[in-house]
């Protein structure tokens, strides 16, 4: 075996203790806030058919044109590892009568884009996301945003910042091009090699380049809503007047494009400075996708969890902190005496104690250091004069203080103890 075979494949990571803690805890809070929205789950396959992606996405986007893991499968079929989640919740909605307007959907997982891997820039990441399906409603896009930073703050983050722009609706899309393509035409020769491609195929993802030279042009243009019907700007206005009426404080970023084709009027992006280059924490905005012959429009956003546990770490939040210690933790004092220990210890689980063993035969001070690594409140000591006697020496950790407990009680006795633990403020 090579020394590097116990690795994962580049840009992709375990998620493993202590971090797992974390991500536990925020995948709970997540599921808590989502239901005070009546927002229910979704989990769609991780690998759909390529031409979803293609279509919804838009083959001229980056992560469609260069960072999908598309391949053949043993049959032909050409699929893909999904890169983001939106597309495959719109063609389960399109197969399913009645899922339309009014649902709301969130899923938690894993995506993939091929990208080059760097802090906050992963291969396989994991996004929250969540769709509201209907048509074009300033206020639905608002409860959208709102819920987002409502999520964030539950997660304990401050110091981000929110973004909104309008992509116009649909039948803008033609004269925003062509505005942007006409402006940027006599200076195409100040525009990085990926531009000059863009302003002929995509020009609005021209505005989001994030190298200098073509930043320093793009502030020369006029922002996108002057090639837009007024509607637009109003719906912009509407959605931004509704966030002001929540307390959600938000920006306007005229630049702002989004880097998906599916987008129509509001889109956003949520950024937060300790994440460096890779500054947004998530996106969203609303959109129509044409998925199993129909077009399907809502509203969403999606939260990269890689980069919350990034601003998270700045802000010094540690994953131990959200390990959850057993109960109790059994303890022989005596070798030979496990066959007896597991039926007690499978008794205090059936009751709903949380319990810890250590099997490997380890001297009576070894196994009582592990009940004290593991955090739990008891050691319950078994050993054969305790079971002559049918009970069980019962040990606080926290100060040692002892006492013999019949094993029919010994439950009752350890929740007693925990629950008052579990109950108090501090
Ligand atoms: P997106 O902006 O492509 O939007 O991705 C959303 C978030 O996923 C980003 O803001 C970022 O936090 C995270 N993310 C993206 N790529 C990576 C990566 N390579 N490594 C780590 N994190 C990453 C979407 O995916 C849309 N589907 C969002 C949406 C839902 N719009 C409407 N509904």
């Amino acid at each position: 075996m090579r020394s590097t075979d116990w690795l994962p494949v580049q840009g992709m990571s375990d998620i493993a203790a202590p971090e797992v803690f974390l991500w536990q805890e925020l995948e709970s809070r997540a599921r808590r806030i989502f239901r005070l929205y009546e927002i229910e789950e979704i989990r769609t396959p991780l690998i759909e058919r390529r031409d979803l992606f293609d279509r919804a996405l838009g083959e001229s986007a980056d992560v469609v044109r260069k960072e999908m893991y598309a391949f053949a499968d043993r049959g032909g079929r050409q699929l893909a590892l999904r890169p983001e989640g939106t597309a495959g919740v719109m063609r389960h909605v399109a197969g399913r009568a009645g899922r339309g307007a009014g649902h709301r959907l969130f899923y938690l997982g894993p995506m993939f884009r091929a990208e080059r891997p760097q802090a906050g820039r992963r291969r396989q990441f994991h996004q929250a996301g969540v769709e509201f399906l209907g048509p074009p409603d300033p206020v639905a896009d608002a409860e959208c945003i709102a819920l987002q930073v409502h999520l964030l703050r539950e997660w304990g983050l401050e110091g981000f910042t929110v973004r909104v722009n309008t992509r116009g609706a649909r039948e803008d899309h033609a004269a925003v091009s062509d505005g942007i393509r006409a402006a940027l035409g006599p200076r195409l020769d100040d525009l990085c090699p990926d531009c000059r491609v863009r302003a002929g195929s995509n020009p609005l993802r021209v505005l989001d380049c994030k190298q200098p030279r073509c930043g320093d042009l793009v502030e020369t243009l006029p922002p996108v809503t002057a090639w837009m019907k007024p509607g637009a700007a109003e719906y912009l206005e509407d959605v931004l007047a509704l966030l002001d009426r929540l307390g959600v404080s938000a920006t306007r970023a005229p630049r702002l494009v989004r880097g998906l084709d599916y987008y129509r009027q509001t889109i956003w992006e949520i950024a937060h400075d300790a994440l460096g280059a890779q500054d947004a924490l998530s996106g969203g905005g609303r959109y129509e996708i044409d998925a199993a012959g129909q077009t399907i429009g809502g509203v969403g956003f999606a939260i990269g969890l890689e980069r919350v546990l990034l601003a998270l770490g700045a802000a010094g939040v540690r994953p131990e902190r959200f390990r959850r210690p057993p109960d109790a933790w059994i303890v022989c004092a005596g070798e030979g005496l496990a066959p007896q220990a597991l039926p007690v210890l499978q008794d205090l689980r059936a009751k709903g104690v949380a319990c810890g063993a250590d099997w490997t035969g380890r001297s009576l001070k070894a196994q009582m250091r592990a009940a004290g690594r593991s955090g739990a409140a008891y050691a319950v000591v078994l050993g054969e004069e305790e079971f002559r006697r049918g009970a069980a020496r019962l040990k606080r950790l926290s100060d040692g203080a002892q006492a013999d407990v019949p094993l029919a009680e010994l439950h009752q006795a350890v929740m007693n103890e925990c629950n008052a633990f579990r109950g108090h403020p501090g």
